[in-house]
């Protein structure tokens, strides 16, 4: 275990010295595209306007003989564009691969300043997050890199879930975790072949009551990852996310999901198709009338003490610090989208 006074040391000389709080960023969507696509790339511009993450995947849904034109389309997509405020995420290959050590070794010379984010898949503990941050460290250093690229990890196998805590506490470059629900289930055994979402026969029944029909509910296979999930990352100071919703054709069903993780207190979630770019914006955006209501109460309290009435409803401390986070994650949708500033009735 690293002692305290260790843990924000950079880990090679010349190395940047690691955020000690979250940079602020708006992360409702983590848009996937595939860069060995010429066509992808040259929408990439348009894109930047449209999504608050615009990740480059090497991994998974890569063929093989890809790889290589996938790394190299995400050097060059990166260096071709401003991103302004919209983030630049990868996901690398996974580290038992033998595409990650030249995925690492030509993207962070190459585009490094640029990089945010490295999400890393099939994350089975924080050996995985200590192994990737000292070799950051050292391709940050020789690169004279200024900033750290963060680490977002996805959980994505049985031996991930059981270690979650540890590794959204791995390191101070931890950004965040997403579910992935397609590994998962395959790691686990589950007897599913869906990319996220519910399945019909993982339900209960009602009691049998003679004549009637029986009822039957349909339950949330993800329910319990979710939660752990969202206690490891709020209690790191991290940030949890959704993964993939796979069926293009059922946008409620891909709404649905995206609610419940939002609900359930993720700030974001991947989109796989440009379908999924509004049903994101529209779940991960706070609604207008509760952004109201929270201006309420930060003018009604404006040093954040004490207790108030509004429309006969109790404010004190701890709905102020709800109010402030709404209060502040709509202004970061109002300076991305004029659409929501409008809504917001942000300047
Ligand atoms: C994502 O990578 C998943 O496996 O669901
Ligand atoms: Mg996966």
């Amino acid at each position: 275990m690293k002692s305290h006074r260790s843990f924000y040391r950079a880990l090679a000389i010349g190395a940047p010295a690691p955020f000690q709080s979250m940079p602020v960023a708006l992360e409702r969507m983590i848009h996937f595209v595939p860069p060995h696509m010429e066509k992808v790339r040259a929408k990439v511009p348009q894109l930047i306007k449209q999504v608050d993450v615009i990740l480059g995947n090497l991994e998974d849904a890569i063929p093989l003989d890809a790889k290589q034109a996938a790394r190299h389309g995400f050097i060059q997509l990166a260096n071709d564009n401003d991103f302004g405020s919209t983030g630049l995420w990868v996901r690398i290959n996974s580290l038992e691969s033998p595409w990650v050590l030249d995925d690492l070794m030509e993207i962070v010379p190459a585009c490094g300043e640029k990089l945010d984010v490295i999400m890393l898949p099939k994350v089975n503990g924080p050996w995985d997050i200590h192994y990737l941050d000292q070799l950051l460290a050292q391709l940050e250093a020789k690169a004279a890199i200024s900033r750290p690229i963060r680490i977002h990890a996805i959980l994505e196998t049985a031996e991930g879930v059981n270690n979650v805590s540890a590794i959204a506490e791995a390191s101070p470059r931890m950004q965040g975790i997403s579910l992935g629900p397609a590994d998962l289930a395959a790691s686990r055994g589950m007897k599913t072949t869906r990319v996220g979402g519910g399945h019909p026969d993982y339900k209960v029944l009602a009691d049998d009551a003679g004549d009637a029909p029986r009822a039957s509910y349909q339950q949330d296979l993800w329910h319990y990852t979710l939660a752990k999930m969202v206690d490891a990352c709020m209690a790191a100071g991290i940030k949890a996310f959704y993964g993939p919703f796979g069926d293009f054709s059922d946008p409620a069903a891909c709404e649905a999901q995206f609610r419940n993780a939002f609900l359930m207190g993720c700030v974001g979630t991947w989109t796989l198709h440009p379908s999924q770019i509004d049903i994101a914006k529209r779940v991960f955006s706070p609604e207008p009338e509760e952004v109201a209501m929270a201006r309420r109460i930060l003018a009604a309290m404006p040093d954040g003490s004490g207790a108030v009435m509004i429309d006969g409803k109790m404010q004190d401390d701890a709905t102020w610090k709800q109010a402030k986070v709404l209060d502040d994650l709509a202004k970061l949708v109002a300076d991305k989208d004029p659409e929501y500033a409008k809504f917001y009735q942000v300047e």
